[in-house]
């Protein structure tokens, strides 16, 4: 075997060998696994081709592996897959595919080993490994993925165009793969792929979005968004993102380019978590920028306003996207929008109400909003970066300070809405929602202890202006 595999795959590939050979099938082993394991990279998806039937090899490999092994398959498509321990294993037979213009569903008839290699994306992604008895291990690269992964370049095996138009899909792969394995993309594909873009409508979204969301994950993300910029496909996939991009000139006055400022923020977080929903925030941070610029006579260029309607775009680009509409979606609108909050404590004096706020107001998620505050340092002053971070260090201490006295992370007032209606004798309404906020402020501005009886006494207090009475 010319790959470094663990004895359980070793034991495996065997029995898959096994089995290929009682059914007299020539079986291979092809793809991301193969890629993976020459690449040192960590994989359990096995992709098994063999010249024959891929959902009888299944059931074989299957049984041979006891009784209970489950095959799951999809009679239309010629795959099974069989689960043992960690491993995944994918069977399909050799198939030669011919794509039509209108549609990504092919036409898919039997084929030779080679004609399946010749139908997928890339050359580093055509590598296979036989495991027929008479060269069972033997790496068959007919297209030379092996120099290209030591090369770390990124080819089709066919005419790029052809491959692309093919599954356009492989347009955002080849870009994701760029950007996960620092590979360059050959630039004859590169080129198909500027040429080819726009057929990347045909592809669901949710394919999309699970590509572009691996190319977030990547350890350089910029690599990957920079080249779906420059390739044409950022611009249909994600319109508001180009928006950004430029620098705009007036009286002498440009602004930063906010694209590119955007991508050093990604990569800047992406030093510091695998969070996707934090390199989302990353990314998403100035994305209200486009809407409310302004150039302001005397002053320069403005974007006032740009956290809070970022934070709405939110909301519509995670439904572009069919990204999930629940936590973490607000956890990202909630970072947008606050994401200009800690450096305005830095400018002025800290004082303990407008800490308090801001850990009321983030919750669980200030690490989180900390982390993208840093991250937005793009600075290229070596001074001014130093004097951000120090501010940041000493917004820290004084959350932490406030944190140890006051417990206000996720915090609630100690007087709630039910105490303020049986105080009185009210029902919900809008007077009993006034109380509470202004018992909450008054903590919060450190106007008041934040413990009950100083709040009961408040409550009291303010109840009087509403012309109310305790009942008991
Ligand atoms: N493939 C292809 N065209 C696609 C998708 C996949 O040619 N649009 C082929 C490639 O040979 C690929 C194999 O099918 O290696 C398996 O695909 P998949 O499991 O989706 O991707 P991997 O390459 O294994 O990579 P990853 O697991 O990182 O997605």
């Amino acid at each position: 075997m010319d790959i470094p595999c663990s004895l359980q795959e070793r034991k495996i590939l065997e029995k898959i060998a096994l089995a290929a050979q009682e059914l007299k099938v020539p079986a291979y082993l092809i793809g991301g696994f193969v890629r993976d394991k020459l690449l040192g990279r960590r994989t359990k998806d096995m992709d098994i081709v063999c010249v024959g039937d891929g959902i009888a090899l299944a059931h074989k490999l299957a049984a041979s592996l006891g009784d209970h092994v489950p095959v799951s398959f999809f009679k239309t498509y010629g795959t099974a897959q069989v689960k043992w321990n960690d491993l995944e294993m994918e069977f399909v037979g050799a198939r030669k595919e011919s794509y039509r213009q209108e549609s990504r569903n092919p036409e898919v008839t039997e084929g030779s080993l080679q004609d399946d290699q010749n139908r997928r994306d890339f050359t580093i992604n055509a590598l296979a490994i036989s495991l027929r008895d008479e060269d069972y291990g033997s790496l068959l690269d007919p297209f030379n993925g092996l120099a290209d992964l030591d090369a770390k370049i990124i080819r089709t095996p066919l005419e790029p165009a052809q491959t692309f138009s093919d599954d356009p899909l492989r347009m955002m792969r080849a870009i994701r793969f760029a950007s996960q394995l620092q590979f360059t993309i050959v630039p004859e594909a590169f080129q198909a792929i500027q040429e080819n873009a726009e057929r990347i409508r045909i592809i669901t979204q949710e394919r999309i979005t699970d590509e572009f969301n691996k190319i977030m994950l990547s350890p350089k993300p910029s690599v990957g968004l920079d080249l779906l910029y420059k390739s044409g496909l950022l611009k249909i996939i994600f319109p508001q993102m180009i928006d950004l991009v430029g620098v705009e000139m007036y009286e002498g006055k440009g602004h930063k380019d906010n694209f590119y400022h955007t991508l050093q923020v990604v990569d800047n977080i992406a030093q510091h978590t695998k969070d996707l929903w934090l390199r989302w925030a990353a990314l998403l941070h100035d994305i209200g920028k486009p809407a409310t610029k302004k150039f302001e006579p005397g002053h320069g260029w403005t974007f006032h306003g740009h956290d809070a309607v970022g934070g709405k775009m939110v909301t519509r680009i995670f439904s572009r996207f069919k990204l999930p509409m629940g936590d973490k979606m607000k956890l990202v609108k909630k970072l947008v929008e606050l994401h200009l909050r800690p450096i305005s404590l830095t400018k002025e004096n800290i004082t303990d109400s407008a800490i308090r706020r801001l850990l009321f107001d983030a919750g669980d998620d200030i690490d989180g909003l900390m982390l993208l505050c840093e991250a937005d340092i793009t600075s290229k002053n070596k001074v001014k970066v130093k004097r951000y971070l120090e501010n940041f260090e000493l917004v820290r201490a004084r959350m932490k300070e406030v944190e140890e006295t006051d417990r206000i992370r996720n915090w609630q007032p100690p007087i709630t809405g039910e105490i303020i209606m049986e105080t009185f004798a009210l029902t919900p309404g809008r007077v009993v929602g006034d109380l509470k906020t202004a018992i909450r402020e008054a903590i919060l501005d450190g106007e008041i202890p934040n413990t009950y009886e100083a709040a009961y006494a408040y409550m009291l207090e303010k109840a009087k202006s509403y012309n109310l009475t305790p009942v008991k």
